[in-house]
């Protein structure tokens, strides 16, 4: 398992007050990692993270910056840095979003979105990138992204949007930080047991059950779900993975049919004789 272990190297998770922030930053620590977590001023739970990472027996550093305040950022990189070191591992989890008709989007609304979930993710990875090549890092970069960067779902143009813009920014830093043995990928999360979209104004539970059995593994995801792929991207076990998408969907996207609801029930198509034998 050398290969998963990240002991020596510090990640830096944003959104790290939040459901898969913490799982992130919980798995990179148990992994070996120091943790720096970034939220906004004040973010609720982000203690909290704090404290699972020190429980883990690795440290954490809290940097509060809103990152909707995308000009602040590339000094908010350097800063980090000069307290803290280099960082080997940046993840760009920190996401908002809002079921919203696209004719009820204000401009303000479609720049939130893009700003914290597009923007900030472009202008930390090229900081910190700069920071990686400048201090020999072999670094990785993991930007979380979603299903919705590969299919559409109404009510949600901005989010849509802004997910499949990094999925594409993405690749586009990975070949270029290549030859500086960079990694960039993104990591697409399905439907996962999370706040973020307790405020969106539907019938939950019919929403849900609706959805989960559109779902070939038939449920939601949990964040650490999330966080094991993670880890082969952030560590020497993904070393020649890069440029590429990791959907983590319990497989929604490989079915563009639910024929699977209107098919017989499973039945073995083994002869009988070919059942497993007894263990003694
Ligand atoms: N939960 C899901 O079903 C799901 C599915 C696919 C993708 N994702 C993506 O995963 C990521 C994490 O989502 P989550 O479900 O843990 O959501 P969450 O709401 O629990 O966490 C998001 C975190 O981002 C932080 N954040 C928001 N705006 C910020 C800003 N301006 N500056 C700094 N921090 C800010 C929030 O404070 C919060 O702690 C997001 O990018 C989201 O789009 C989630």
């Amino acid at each position: 398992m050398d290969r998963f272990d990240l002991t020596g190297r510090t990640a830096l998770v944003t959104g790290a007050a939040g459901a898969l922030g913490r799982a992130f930053a919980l798995a990179l620590a148990e992994a070996g990692a120091d943790l720096l977590l970034v939220d906004l001023p004040g973010a609720e739970g982000l203690d909290e993270t704090a404290q699972a990472v020190r429980a883990a027996g690795r440290g954490a550093a809290l940097h509060p910056q809103d990152l909707a305040r995308t000009e602040e950022l590339p000094a908010f990189a350097d800063r980090v840095r000069a307290t803290a070191g280099p960082v080997h591992i940046l993840v760009n989890n920190a996401g908002v979003a809002a079921l919203e008709r696209f004719n009820t989007i204000t401009p303000a609304s479609w720049r939130h979105v893009m700003r914290v979930n597009t923007d900030a993710v472009f202008f930390l990875s090229q900081r910190f990138a700069e920071h990686m090549i400048a201090d020999g890092v072999p670094g990785r970069i993991i930007n979380i992204t979603s299903k919705n960067a590969h299919v559409a779902e109404a009510g949600l143009a901005h989010y849509n949007a802004s997910k499949a813009a990094v999925d594409l920014l993405s690749k586009t830093l990975a070949i270029e930080l290549a030859p500086h043995g960079i990694t960039v990928n993104t990591l697409a999360p399905g439907m996962v047991d999370t706040p973020i979209d307790d405020a969106f104004p539907l019938a939950h539970e019919e929403f849900e059950a609706a959805y989960r059995a559109r779902i070939p593994l038939g449920r939601y995801a949990s964040p650490e779900e999330c966080a094991g792929p993670l880890l082969l991207l952030a560590s020497d076990a993904g070393a020649y993975v890069t440029g590429t998408h990791l959907l983590v969907d319990g497989g929604v996207l490989a079915d563009q049919m639910p024929r699977t609801r209107f098919m017989p029930p499973y039945r073995s198509g083994l002869p009988t004789e070919s059942a497993p034998p007894e263990t003694p």
